[in-house]
């Protein structure tokens, strides 16, 4: 048996001594909102890769872009170290040269929804461009597209917005006014690994889809990201500004991929300046581990029962909790779609005669975890007291997000037992108002 092996068996005894997951006892044992869901394959992977001793991108990483392509049915990945970091180099991409008129400019104005995640929105801040904040509909808490026309400005460049909570948004309409318009689309897919619209998968609708991989997203590397693209054109450019904004496309221990490594003239350089140090975009450096990329590969392999169980979760809430209409708006999947569920959104109606604050604590002192639907109305957010911005239309729906709006965990560490208990946690707390 080689060393890498009896390493193996030895996790084996690990993982069961240290870290399977404990018996649910009701009222005891927390529910979590969301969280990894991981077992020893996934550990054998991150050593596998520790062992390599390799560090920085490497066969890992090579595996998980051709898995992670080959799900999604898409040319390109290009991974990163964040879902934030995807959403970053999927807009500052846009901004390269490479893109003549259609690039996008300090000044340009960008469509997206008040309601939701900061990083969805920051890239757009960050590259000195206009964010344009329309409202979301509640139920779906995806983008109003009424008001997404009436945002249409001489200065409008692109709509950067997420599928909220795995639940697509309106992708007929969205893409047709992208396209219509000359807008690029950005897909924050980063909650919606899976989800398809019209039996596509999101993600690959627009110029780029974005991807997270943090704990508590469809598939977990701990940190990790990644921006999707059909086109090599296109991929080049993201590979650009994530390594440091270069012109040379190698990945880390090659040398001379494009054969000509001394044979160009770019900028003001003397030709023959070696590739490798050319600099074509004023970049970033997102890249991530091949630690990180060997647990992705492995979660991978998982993906379509996570995807299921999932589903399975929201369905098996939604029955448990649909005789509750007079008191919450209830989720609603978006037409022609196919959720892939990040979480089971609740929004306390005026009526209800209890507030958010009352549910989340009876809750709480049950240990059942909720969140609210992130930054809320990211407007009243303290960050975003000064930013140059626009407005179109009410938000009044972000509004009652950033006041009544909470969600339950659909995650498949959830099992049926801990799902009856929220679902009888809810109805006595019901009964006690
Ligand atoms: C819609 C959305 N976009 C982007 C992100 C950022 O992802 P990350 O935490 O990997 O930076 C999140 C985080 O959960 C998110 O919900």
């Amino acid at each position: 048996m080689s060393s890498r092996e009896k390493i193996f068996k030895l996790l084996e005894e690990h993982y069961k001594e240290e870290l399977e997951t404990p018996e649910f006892i009701p009222g005891k044992t927390p529910v979590p909102v969301s969280g990894k869901f991981t077992d020893v394959e996934d550990l054998k992977y991150l050593i596998d890769a520790s062992l390599d001793f390799w560090l920085t991108e490497g066969r890992f990483t090579d595996d998980f872009e051709n898995g992670f392509s080959e799900f999604l049915g898409i040319k390109h990945v290009a991974p990163v170290n964040s879902g934030s970091s995807a959403n970053l180099l999927a807009f500052s991409a846009l901004t390269s040269d490479k893109y003549k008129d259609r690039k996008i400019n300090k000044g340009d104005e960008v469509i997206t929804v008040a309601s939701g995640f900061p990083t969805t929105v920051n890239p757009i801040i960050q590259n000195g461009c206009v964010p344009v904040f329309v409202d979301c509909e509640l139920e779906t808490y995806n983008i109003n597209t009424e008001s997404m026309k009436e945002a249409l400005s001489e200065k409008t460049k692109a709509v950067m917005i997420a599928h909220t909570l795995g639940n697509p948004f309106d992708l007929g309409e969205v893409t047709k006014f992208c396209e219509d318009n000359d807008l690029w689309l950005i897909e924050d897919s980063c909650d919606a690994l899976g989800a398809e619209y019209n039996s596509q998968y999101v993600g690959t609708f627009g110029k780029f889809g974005t991807f997270s991989f943090y704990p508590a997203h469809h598939i977990t590397m701990g940190e990790g990201g990644a921006v999707i693209t059909q086109k090599k054109s296109d991929f080049k450019v993201l590979e650009s500004f994530r390594d440091w904004g270069r012109d040379c496309w190698c990945a880390p221990g090659k040398n001379d991929t494009c054969g000509r490594r001394y044979d160009w003239q770019l900028g003001n350089l003397p030709y023959a300046y070696d590739h490798k140090y050319i600099y074509s975009h004023i970049g970033y450096n997102l890249k991530l581990t091949d630690m990180q990329s060997a647990v992705g590969v492995s979660q991978l392999k998982k993906l379509n029962t996570f995807i299921e169980k999932r589903r399975f979760n929201w369905k098996y809430l939604y029955d448990g909790l649909k005789d509750l209409e007079d008191y919450f708006y209830l989720p609603r999947a978006t037409k022609n779609s196919n959720p892939s569920w990040f979480g089971f959104a609740l929004t306390v109606k005026d009526t209800a005669g209890f507030s958010r604050a009352e549910i989340i604590e009876f809750l709480d002192q049950r240990l059942i975890a909720s969140r609210f639907l992130f930054g809320g109305n990211l407007l009243w957010q303290p960050a975003y007291q000064n930013i140059q911005h626009r407005e179109v239309g009410s938000l009044r729906n972000s509004d009652t997000v950033a006041l009544s709006t909470f969600w339950l965990g659909v995650f498949p560490g959830l099992d049926t037992k801990m799902l009856d208990y929220i679902i009888e946690s809810i109805h006595e707390f019901i009964k006690q108002k």
